[in-house]
């Protein structure tokens, strides 16, 4: 399993004590803006065995985000297949979710750079992927920050959302060849 480290943030393996702090910005409202519905606790720990799942079958994942300074874990950001038929796979997405207090503080666009690194030198993918709900601002604003660009041709009605508001998706992504350019 490859754990990543970064100026102020380890991504590490998931652990049990994880669990509680991820349950709780999984029913925070404002984390959960652009999705269909807040997580109950039992729909969350589902939500980190499946992650959990992933990095054991894979040895990457979406890793769990600790603050070095504090050990305190903040939320999930990582690298995933996504699990749903879309124009645009196969593919590995690049993802994130933080809890509240832990915005505004570039800790998502820090981890998401280690991440990049990861998928194009160890994993040497090609290309990475990253998905939002059109409203998403924050998320895109980070996928911008790392150098991802709007794909407007690759934008798709997510199958598995319900609330209409909610479907439309816009899709950004970043090659390793323009990636490798930018450094
Ligand atoms: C999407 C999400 C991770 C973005 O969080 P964020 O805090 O906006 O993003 P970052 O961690 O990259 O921080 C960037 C902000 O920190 C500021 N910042 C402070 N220090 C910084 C630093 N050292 N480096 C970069 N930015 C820094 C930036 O100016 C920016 O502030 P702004 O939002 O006022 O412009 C967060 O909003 C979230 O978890 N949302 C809910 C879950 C979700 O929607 N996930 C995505 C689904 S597609």
């Amino acid at each position: 399993m490859h754990e990543l480290e970064t100026e102020r943030l380890l991504l590490r393996r998931w652990r049990p004590e994880d669990r509680t702090p991820f349950a709780a910005l999984n029913a925070d409202p404002e984390v959960m803006r652009h999705f269909p519905a807040l997580l109950t606790r039992r729909e969350s720990d589902a939500l980190a065995d499946r992650i959990e799942a992933h990095i054991d079958h894979e040895g990457w994942g979406l890793w769990a985000m600790e603050v070095r300074a504090t050990g305190a874990f903040i939320g999930f950001t990582g690298l995933a297949r996504p699990g749903f038929e879309a124009p645009f796979m196969p593919a590995v997405e690049i993802g994130w979710r933080l809890a509240q207090p832990a915005w505004g503080q570039g800790f998502a666009t820090e981890a998401a750079h280690a991440s990049l690194r990861f998928a194009f030198e160890a994993l040497e993918l090609e290309q990475l992927v990253s998905l939002a709900v059109v409203a998403n601002e924050r998320s895109r604003a980070v996928m911008r920050r790392i150098g991802m660009r709007h794909d407007p041709g690759g934008d798709f009605d997510h199958p598995l959302v319900e609330p209409p508001h909610l479907r439309r998706h816009v899709l950004y992504r970043l090659r390793a060849v323009d990636w490798q350019r930018s450094r």
